[in-house]
């Protein structure tokens, strides 16, 4: 009962909460859908009916073109009151308020064109002296009034696409502010000078009258504009009359800029542009006119004329003086334009021009006299011409002797041959541009000679070029080099070809099928930067089965920041390849056969914005490999590869990769799962790492686990083999720390140096040999021998113990027959060996008779010539000679000090 009633009473609140959940979802996906940058809306493209209510109101900005707005109502702006900018263009509206203007009073640029304006009422401008441009293009606009009056401020007005049948745009002098008005694509046939009158006071940068049916140009029409600097004209069908015509009535205008493009002139002559003579007019267009004949002396009245378009005409024969007087000109463009003929001497008054586009032209050859006089030409243009260019020689460009050229440009012009010394006379240029031709030859170095200030050379994209060792060494200024696809296969060259280039910044030798290059080949390019090496075959050089290993090629190249080695066929990579390279910045190595990458490959990579290793077979990505060079990574290429979906593979590369501000094209398209099975074209992103982070534990559990399991073996091992060895130092070391020291005695304790222990059937041996000893003067040693010196009465168990005790040293004679005698087996040796525990290692001497192996005598007595200093142990020399140094060896193991451990 009491549960019921709660829910009823929680009911209506659950319903207000999830309605006002879903408005204000509602709000904001109105919202999203505008995109608002910087208080700039644009909602743009969204079918809207209504201008959003819901905009953020100190927006500056407001795009709303292209949608289905009928109106645009001031009350609905009224909340934007900041709105600088205005773009509605691409509506319906048929209709503009009063209030407008008043409602946005800070508009400066308003944008209606393609609506359906039409009726405009007179005063619907009157609150808009703000504005400063207007665009009511593509509208159909009739003109009532004086509409603009009130834009004192308006310095762009375009109703071009208008059905305008007039330039009347008011009765009164109005727009003094005005620089560019546009009335192109109307149906205004005629120029009259009251319909241009209420421009009386303005000063137009640009009219545009483009695309009009003119016919007519009333006399005086244009010199009723205030100043007229700027007027196009084109796509009007003017013809030479009219086009004369109208230069007479540009006569004394301010006339600087005058666009005839495409207005049907095919041939101007001496009186065409004579009514220009007085003016400044500094930029002409006669481009697009089929232009045919070009009198001589037809631009001589322009003689502040410093840029002349004539591309695409038809002039058929330019002669010796159809440019004559262009003596200011710094821009001429003749890009299709000439069809069959150039005169020399064509440009020779032409002494200030700096830019010649010639692109594209059809003339017999390039003759000895043809670009005399351009002696300020800095760029020349001749590509894809059609002229005498298969085969350049010493003279062709001997015309450009007095030039200061410094770019040339030569592209597709079927170049064959270049001779030596072809282009000798360019000793300014900086720039040579010689790709896509057919260029087969050996290049010696000679054809380059001269080039003294050359910087980039272009050669890609030739037949065959091959080099020599020579090819560059007359332009060691060089900084850019490109020989793509040039067919240089061959770079196994001795001297390196790029050795003199000590400059180069820029080298590509990228789609070549090089296979076989030498490690030096690029060495000494220290300024290097830039390497292309693409679609080479250089996979054979990394492998590591080569004789002498890699080749590692890139090894001098530590300033180069960009390298692609792209489609090279790389199924190895050897881990030193990059290093020192830590300016790279970006690598591509994607498209090859890469699998497994060694661990510290890019460590030196830390700074890379960009790699690229899609289209390989890598597997895994991991931190060991890529933790360094992922650092600072902007953009990665990784995919297309057969990534392996475990945690050892990719945990670490999912959790990167949700977190890099990387840019990674494909990642929800092109980063699938290989492997395992269940996981086979899945995205990478969908990868669940969370049951990988819980084998972290585990993983520190495995390597405790295994370093106790191997330390356990280690130990074993040890004891197993030389526990003999732990224990008896063992000993040692314990008698020498608790203090067993009392037992270090003075000599004066001893009663002799040495007891020998020996075997019963060795007795003969050692009396023989030792006791002559005692009577040498050089010994002074006095032997404790069992058989002599044992006291009689007592065992000879006790006499041995003290013996032993007596003597400072003991000595082993150590024969097969030792090891077999069970009284010394046991009892003396392990009374010996006490001796030593407690006082020293000095204390034994082991002289060996026989030859006997150390795990014989361990097995037999537990001794092992391990456990004793080198210089106790003594081998009974087999030659008499050798008795002698015996001797002084046995004397020194018996001098030496038995209290040093
Ligand atoms: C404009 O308004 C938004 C919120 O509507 C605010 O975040 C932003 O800071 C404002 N900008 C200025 C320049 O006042
Ligand atoms: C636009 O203004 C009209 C009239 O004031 C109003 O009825 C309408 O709701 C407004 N539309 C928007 C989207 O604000
Ligand atoms: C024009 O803009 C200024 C601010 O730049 C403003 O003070 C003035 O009122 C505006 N004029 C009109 C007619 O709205
Ligand atoms: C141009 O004018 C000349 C005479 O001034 C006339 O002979 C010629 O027919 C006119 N050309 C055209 C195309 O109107
Ligand atoms: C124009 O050229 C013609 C010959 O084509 C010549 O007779 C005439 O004098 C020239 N006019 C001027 C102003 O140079
Ligand atoms: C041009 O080459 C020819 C041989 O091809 C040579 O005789 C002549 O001296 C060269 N001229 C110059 C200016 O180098
Ligand atoms: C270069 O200038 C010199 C001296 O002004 C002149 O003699 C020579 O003919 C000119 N050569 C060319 C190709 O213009
Ligand atoms: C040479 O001209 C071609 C074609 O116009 C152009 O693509 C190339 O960039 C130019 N070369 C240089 C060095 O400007």
């Amino acid at each position: 009962m009491l549960l019921a009633d709660a829910t009823m009473r929680a009911l209506p609140c659950w319903i207000c909460l999830s309605s006002l959940l879903t408005t204000s979802l509602l709000c904001v996906s109105a919202e999203n859908q505008c995109k608002i940058k910087n208080e700039v809306a644009d909602c743009s493209h969204l079918k809207l009916t209504e201008i959003p209510s819901d905009l953020p109101i100190n927006i500056t900005g407001l795009d709303i073109s292209h949608n289905q707005l009928k109106k645009l109502p001031p009350a609905n702006l009224t909340k934007y009151s900041k709105l600088i900018y205005l773009d509605a263009g691409y509506n319906s509206i048929s209709k503009l308020q009063l209030e407008l203007c008043q409602s946005l009073p800070l508009l400066t640029v308003l944008n209606l064109k393609h609506n359906q304006l039409h009726e405009l009422s007179d005063v619907v401008f009157d609150s808009c002296t703000n504005l400063t441009e207007l665009n009511l293009g593509f509208n159909i606009i009739e003109i009532k009034g004086n509409l603009f009056k009130p834009l004192k401020n308006l310095i762009i007005l375009d109703v071009s696409h208008n059905h305008l049948k007039s330039t009347k745009l008011g009765s009164q002098q109005q727009l003094e502010n005005l620089h560019e008005l546009v009335f192109s694509d109307n149906k205004i046939t005629e120029l009259k000078k009251e319909d241009l009158e209420f421009l009386s006071n303005t000063s137009l940068k640009r009219l545009d009258l483009s695309s009009n049916p003119l016919t007519e140009i009333h006399t005086g029409c244009l010199r009723v504009i205030g100043n007229l600097y700027g007027l196009v004209l084109n796509n009007i069908d003017l013809g030479e009359n009219r086009t004369e015509k109208l230069c007479s009535e540009l006569s004394n205008t301010k006339i600087q800029n005058l666009s005839l493009s495409h207005i049907n002139l095919l041939c101007i002559d001496n009186s065409t542009f004579y009514g220009l003579e007085r003016t400044n007019l500094s930029a002409l267009n006669l481009s697009e006119n089929s232009l045919s004949v070009i009198k001589n002396g037809s631009f001589r009245w322009l003689a502040n004329l410093e840029e002349l378009n004539l591309e695409y005409n038809k002039i058929s024969h330019l002669y010796s003086h159809s440019l004559y007087g262009l003596s200011k000109v710094k821009y001429l463009n003749l890009k299709n334009a000439l069809t069959r003929i150039i005169d020399d001497f064509s440009f020779y008054s032409l002494t200030q021009l700096e830019y010649l586009n010639m692109d594209g032209n059809t003339f017999p050859e390039i003759t000895a006299h043809l670009f005399t006089g351009l002696d300020n030409l800095k760029y020349l243009s001749l590509c894809n011409c059609d002229t005498n260019l298969h085969r350049i020689s010493n003279k062709t460009f001997s015309s450009l002797a007095n030039s200061t050229l410094q770019v040339l440009n030569l592209t597709k012009d079927r170049i064959y041959t270049i001779e030596s010394g072809a282009f000798s006379w360019l000793g300014h240029l900086k720039s040579l541009d010689l790709g896509l031709n057919d260029i087969t030859q050996v290049l010696t170095g000679h054809e380059f000679q001269g080039l003294s200030n050359i910087q980039d050379i272009y050669l890609s994209y030739n037949k065959q070029l091959t080099l020599t060792s020579d090819s560059f060494t007359f332009v060691p200024s060089l900084r850019k080099l490109m020989l793509r696809k040039v067919a240089c296969s061959n770079l196994d060259l001795s001297p390196s070809p790029f050795h003199p280039l000590q400059n180069l910044t820029i080298l590509d030798v990228s789609n070549n099928n090089l296979a076989n290059i030498r490690i030096d080949l690029f060495d000494g390019l220290h300024k290097l930067e830039i390497l292309d090496l693409q679609h080479n075959n250089l996979a054979r050089l990394w492998k590591h089965a080569n004789p002498d290993g890699p080749v590692l090629f890139l090894r001098d190249l530590f300033n180069l920041r960009v390298l692609n080695l792209k489609s090279n066929g790389f199924d190895e990579i050897p881990v030193q390849v990059f290093k020192g390279l830590i300016h790279l910045r970006s690598l591509d190595l994607g498209s090859n056969n890469l699998n497994l990458l060694p661990a510290t490959l890019f460590d030196d990579q830390v700074s890379m914005n960009s790699l690229i290793l899609q289209k390989n077979l890598i597997t895994s990505v991991e931190d060991k490999v890529f933790g360094t060079v992922f650092k600072n990574l902007k953009e990665l290429q990784l995919d297309s590869n057969p990534f392996d979906c475990t945690c050892e593979s990719i945990s670490w590369f999912v959790s990167w990769l949700n977190v890099t501000q990387a840019y990674i094209p494909g990642l929800d398209s092109h980063y699938l799962c290989n492997t395992p099975p269940h996981y086979h074209d899945t995205l990478v992103m969908h990868f669940d790492i969370s049951p990988c982070k819980d084998s972290a534990p585990f993983k520190l559990l495995y390597i405790i686990s295994t370093t106790v399991v191997l330390l356990l073996i280690i130990i074993v091992t040890l004891i197993q083999f030389e526990g003999w060895r732990i224990a008896f130092y063992w000993n040692v070391s314990v008698n020498r720390v608790l203090g067993f020291n009392e037992i270090d005695r003075q000599p004066e304790d001893f009663d002799y140096d040495a007891y020998i222990i020996h075997a019963r059937e060795n007795k003969n041996w050692v009396l023989k040999n030792f006791i002559p000893l005692e009577k040498n003067q050089q010994f002074q040693i006095r032997f404790c021998l069992e058989e002599r010196d044992f006291e009689a009465g007592i065992s000879e168990f006790e006499a041995t113990m003290n013996s032993i005790k007596k003597s400072r040293k003991i000595i082993f004679v150590v024969t097969e027959q030792l090891l077999k005698d069970p009284w010394c087996k046991k009892f003396k040796v392990y009374h010996a060996l006490q001796q030593a525990i407690e006082q020293s290692r000095d204390s034994i001497i082991l002289i060996f008779l026989h030859d006997i192996p150390d795990y014989k005598l361990n097995q037999a007595l537990f001794l092992r010539r391990g456990m004793f200093r080198s210089h106790c142990i003594l081998d009974w020399p087999a030659q008499k000679e050798r008795v002698n140094a015996f001797h002084q060896k046995l004397r020194l193991a018996l001098k030496s000090s038995s209290k040093v451990l």
